[in-house]
């Protein structure tokens, strides 16, 4: 982790936010590639789980709701985390995270554990008072539950059908740590799959399974990744069983996603709550029925996290990012040989070439060697090297980030080479 963490700050990808004031605990900024390669997260999320699907939607609903919204989802009353005090030093920990019952820093006395709410409070409007308070939403799923019933109609979907939404979430977390992995402003990639009660287990099945694949067809280790079924008495207030997705990170197995089974907890809350019919009406059946609810949450940070954690390789003289071609915040990083006229403007005519298709760097200061190993630790997967022969021969070479096996493609071709690389690329163990 503290390497990724120095590689992280020392490429600008990402690092403390507000740090010209000494930062603030546990909020990170992303810079240039850490931006990039988040979006490319989130991309290859939406690609899997909306643009590829003909079964599910994706929306984009609002951090501030409504406040009865946590009220009938439970948070008001239910998400707390347990706090003690430390007598002596005044540190403050979750109780749950503790191993012994004294104070983890000073072996100090700790204070009786109380229910710490982790939703953030605010107000509308210029008036701060209860009445007009509001929170930032602890999860964005409550947006698509109080939605259902308008995206159902206007997109005319039939159960089972889901709906996606990518976005930030907030958290007050007691111990936030251990870089992106637990912070109190966070995005999350969230989907609820609504069904009727016929297959509800099967249908659980098959998200963990889809969940679990989507991962290994980005090039996680598997050997790293593992499923972990909940015990009935870890399971959120919400939730009929739940199954997380595990990495194991130096700090040890970790929860990256969870698929959960929410029954019809959500939607009969929020009819009960607002009065208003959320039931789905099955035109075939001429039934009226509240849907069952499977949901998968991954967090967008931790997934990044888990990308570069896996990723990561020292070899030799090299840092090397094996990033999935998909991920890398650049796929292809152009140099000429040397800073000489000729060169410099071919390079940047290959760039030009390439630059709309496959997001390209160009960088001409350096040894070719150095050039080489400054993108092989952003993860840059090809990279293209123009030399005195390619004003004769129009042809360049490509090396390949993990192999580093070189091969000379004519320009006209080397698009599609790169392309058909990253379409077949497999990762290398
Ligand atoms: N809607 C269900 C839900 O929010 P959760 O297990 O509390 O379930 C889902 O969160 C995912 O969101 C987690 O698996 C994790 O990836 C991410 N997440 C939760 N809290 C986080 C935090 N404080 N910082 C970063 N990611 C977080």
């Amino acid at each position: 982790m503290n390497e990724i963490i120095s590689l992280c700050k020392r490429r600008g990808m990402i690092f403390p936010s507000s740090e010209i004031y000494g930062g603030i605990n546990s909020c990170w900024d992303y810079g240039v590639l850490g931006a990039d390669l988040k979006r490319n997260v989130k991309n290859a999320w939406w690609y899997t789980m909306v643009q590829m699907r003909d079964d599910v939607v994706g929306v984009d609903t609002s951090i501030i709701m409504h406040p009865d919204v946590w009220k009938a989802s439970g948070h008001v009353s239910n998400f707390t985390d347990p706090l003690v005090d430390c007598k002596v030093c005044k540190q403050r920990f979750r109780a749950d995270h503790l191993q012994s019952d004294r104070c983890p820093a000073c072996g100090g006395e700790l204070t009786e554990a109380r229910q710490f709410n982790l939703m953030f409070k605010t107000y509308v409007g210029p008036v701060e008072e209860s009445a007009a308070q509001v929170y930032l939403r602890p999860e964005t799923a409550q947006g698509i539950f109080v939605d259902f019933k308008t995206i159902q109609a206007a997109s005319r979907l039939r159960v089972p059908f889901g709906i996606a939404q990518i976005g930030k979430s907030f958290r007050n977390e007691v111990s936030p740590g251990n870089f992106i992995f637990r912070s109190r402003e966070f995005e999350q990639m969230e989907m609820e799959f609504f069904i009727d009660d016929k297959k509800d287990d099967e249908w659980f099945e098959y998200w963990v399974e889809e969940r679990f694949k989507w991962y290994l067809d980005l090039g996680v280790n598997p050997a790293r990744l593992r499923k972990r079924r909940h015990r009935p008495d870890e399971l959120a207030h919400y939730a009929k069983a739940c199954v997380d997705i595990e990495y194991e990170f130096s700090i040890g197995w970790q929860e990256i996603e969870g698929i959960a089974h929410r029954g019809r907890f959500d939607l009969t809350q929020h009819m009960n709550q607002s009065g208003k019919d959320l039931s789905y009406y099955d035109d075939l059946t001429g039934e009226h029925f509240v849907p069952i609810v499977i949901e998968t949450s991954a967090g967008v940070d931790r997934t990044l996290l888990t990308f570069l954690v896996d990723a990561y390789a020292e070899e030799g003289e090299r840092t090397v990012l094996r990033l999935h071609p998909r991920l890398a915040p650049t796929k292809v990083a152009i140099f000429p040989l040397q800073k000489k006229p000729e060169l410099v403007e071919k390079a940047r005519e290959v760039k030009r070439l390439l630059q709309p298709y496959l997001a390209a760097a160009y960088d001409e200061t350096g040894s070719i060697g150095r050039r080489y190993r400054r993108q092989d630790e952003v993860g840059t997967p090809y990279g293209v090297t123009i030399d005195f022969d390619t004003l004769n021969d129009q042809a360049v070479t490509v090396r390949d980030r993990d192999t580093m096996t070189q091969n000379r493609v004519v320009i006209d071709q080397l698009r599609n080479f790169i392309q058909d690389r990253m379409e077949q690329y497999k990762p290398l163990r």
